[in-house]
């Protein structure tokens, strides 16, 4: 696919998918595409783990991410409630294409220390991820990190740089993808995730989890707004837009 074509066709597939298995020679070219990314001073502080063990990838599905009315908030604040809200806002995402127990919260706010709620919004999180061809976790080796002050910063950088060139990757094979981040904001259950994969937690800190796989309706994808290029390039200075 033309270069300009890709960058605007990624997309977050929050859809079901199959468990039909990626071949391993694609699994290469993402994982190439992955190693190809720019680090500060070619450090390349980051590893991949590739899960496709269906066990595992069972046990995974079943690490919690129960969220506190925070964080609820924290997602009402950046979810889009109509088409309009959204082609208005330019930012943010459409609430059709998230999981349906967000809107349930918007219109009951006392569920979020409901118990049975959050057990049943478990269930339905664990069922997507096991319909999936494989996860993807990526690490940040702590002990990589860049030069000065910033040091962390640069490393962190570098595996932004990583996850666009995988998520570009893999759509461009046909592969959807999709960032799951709810365990990451729980230190708990990243603890859970990093002894269930066996990872070293003083050197690693784990930063991306994707789902990987091939969406059951390939295509349905979600909205694609972004800001115009007015609102966010300047030129020369700030206060002139380009
Ligand atoms: C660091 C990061 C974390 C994200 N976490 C999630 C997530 O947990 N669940 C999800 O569905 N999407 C997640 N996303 C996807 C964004 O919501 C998505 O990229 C954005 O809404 C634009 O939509 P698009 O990817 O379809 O272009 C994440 C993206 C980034 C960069």
């Amino acid at each position: 696919m033309d270069f300009q074509e890709l960058v605007k066709y990624r997309r977050s597939s929050r859809y079901l998918y199959t468990q039909k298995p990626i071949p391993d020679a694609h699994l290469r070219k993402i994982f190439e595409a992955a190693r190809y990314a720019p680090t500060p001073h070619n450090s390349q502080p980051f590893e991949i783990i590739v899960v496709k063990d269906k066990d595992v990838i069972k046990q995974l599905s079943e690490v919690g991410f129960r969220l506190d009315k925070k964080a609820v908030d924290g997602h009402f604040y950046w979810t889009r409630f109509s088409d309009e809200e959204l082609e208005n806002k330019r930012t943010g995402v459409q609430v059709d294409v998230l999981p349906k127990f967000i809107l349930d919260l918007k219109e009951n706010p006392s569920l979020v220390d409901d118990d049975v709620f959050w057990d049943r919004a478990m269930k339905l999180y664990s069922y997507f991820v096991q319909n999936c061809s494989c996860l993807l976790f990526v690490l940040y080796d702590k002990s990589l990190r860049g030069v000065g002050p910033l040091h962390h910063v640069w490393g962190i950088l570098s595996i932004g740089a990583v996850m666009q060139n995988i998520w570009l990757a893999a759509n461009d094979l046909g592969i959807s993808a999709e960032l799951i981040s709810g365990q990451l904001m729980v230190p708990e259950s990243v603890q859970q995730i990093l002894q269930i994969l066996d990872i070293p937690k003083d050197k690693y800190r784990l930063m991306l989890i994707f789902r990987l796989g091939y969406e059951k309706k390939f295509g349905t994808w979600g909205t694609n707004i972004r800001r115009e290029l007015k609102d966010f390039v300047h030129l020369d200075r700030f206060s002139n837009p380009f």
